[in-house]
């Protein structure tokens, strides 16, 4: 195995160089297959500076104060890990964040990182500051994650070369640098792991206020007019997720030009989302099979999670990651020691009768 130091190339002159390893089946990407498409679509619509980044106050303050701090002292930021669901701006932050730092950003995702010698290449590979992203950090090796915990702590790399009895233990220094870690189950990391970040930041959902802000300054830059009622009606139709936010502002936009005149009004807004099959609030198709299911099939609850995605035929990771945070935050979802129960404000959004029958014991999360 041959590992370069430094490579000697030239520090890029854009700090957003990202080197990007393909995305494998079971990536996130891979999860939901309207992402990679997304994805590009997304591009253009991605803060870049902390004063675009909308919204996640908290977690911004308290980055800003240890950016700056890192940045007096002349000293790497402390490991950072990102965790909320899907779509709330984790990538986004991390690159944020090395823009701020002024340092090159590196990026990965766990399952990307098969042997410990990929991971020995790209912590070699880092210059002095620089910023290690691994997307989906739950998701690493336990292997992989045994070699981290030096590099973490004391920036070393115990590597093993070569096979058999010529195999020869080495130590290697590397270079101060930062790991930002993003997941979207922070309860599937190993507290180890977990242990050695010494910053921990959890996003929440968005306001729809945040979101009407977001979906106004992406109508700005996709150059579609939308006057603030519209922006507000895509934003409380987004689940609390810019993603989600920026998707639907792209599909109003197709219905604004084709069948209107091109302008986002609340209007336009509500009859583009209706057609979509996004109700009022934001539920689409697939949270009301579930509120139904829960409520229809199985009294109202409690029923476990994988009954419940056999029945709604979604993978269970994909209900407790992008479905259920929404529920649970709208509060028409509760999750009990036995299951999943639908709410009485589900039963009352659905229109349905509610007998009281369905309120367990709540498991407080
Ligand atoms: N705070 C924000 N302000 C404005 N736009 C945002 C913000 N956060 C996210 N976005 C928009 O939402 C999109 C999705 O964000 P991002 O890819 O960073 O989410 P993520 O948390 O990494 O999602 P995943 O868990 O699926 O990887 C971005 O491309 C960006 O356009
Ligand atoms: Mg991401």
């Amino acid at each position: 195995m041959s590992i370069e130091f430094g490579s000697g190339k030239p520090r890029a002159g854009n700090k957003q160089d990202i080197a990007e390893q393909p995305a494998r089946a079971g990536d996130a990407a891979a999860l939901d297959p309207t992402r990679a498409a997304e994805d590009e679509a997304e591009a253009g619509l991605r803060p870049r500076t902390m004063e675009e980044y909308i919204g996640q106050e908290e977690a911004k303050g308290n980055l800003a104060v240890f950016i700056e701090g890192a940045k007096r002292r002349g000293e790497p930021l402390d490991h950072v890990l990102l965790h909320g669901p899907p779509g709330l701006g984790k990538t986004t932050l991390a690159a944020i964040i090395a823009a701020e730092l002024g340092v090159n950003l590196r990026k990965t995702s766990g399952p990307a990182i098969e042997k410990p010698k990929d991971l020995a290449a790209l912590l070699t590979n880092l210059e002095e500051n620089d910023i290690l992203f691994i997307d989906e950090i739950h998701r690493l090796s336990r292997a992989i994650e045994e070699i981290l915990y030096p590099a973490m702590e004391d920036r070393q790399l115990d590597i093993i070369i070569g096979q058999g009895p010529s195999a020869a233990s080495i130590c290697l220094e590397l270079r101060n640098f930062t790991l930002v870690g993003a997941t979207t189950r922070a309860g599937q990391l190993s507290a180890p792991l977990r242990d050695r970040f010494g910053i921990d930041l959890k996003l929440e959902l968005y306001t729809p206020q945040e979101l009407q802000d977001i979906v106004a300054r992406s109508a700005g830059i996709l150059g579609v007019p939308a006057d603030s009622k519209g922006a507000l009606e895509i934003a409380t139709r987004s689940r609390g997720t810019p993603r989600i936010a920026n998707r639907l502002l792209r599909r109003v936009r197709d219905f604004a030009q084709v069948k209107g005149d091109g302008v986002i009004t609340k209007q336009a807004a509500d009859e583009a989302l209706t057609r979509l099959g996004i109700d009022k609030i934001g539920l689409d198709t697939v949270d009301r099979r579930l509120l139904t299911g829960i409520i229809q099939i199985y009294g109202g609850g409690p029923v476990g999670l994988e009954t419940l995605a056999a029945t709604v035929n979604e993978e269970a990771v994909t209900i407790e990651d992008m479905y259920e945070p929404y529920l649970l935050r709208k509060g028409f979802l509760s999750r009990t020691l036995r299951g999943r129960c639908a709410t009485r404000l589900a039963y009352e959004h659905l229109g349905l009768p509610y007998d009281g029958e369905g309120e367990q014991e709540t498991l407080t999360m």
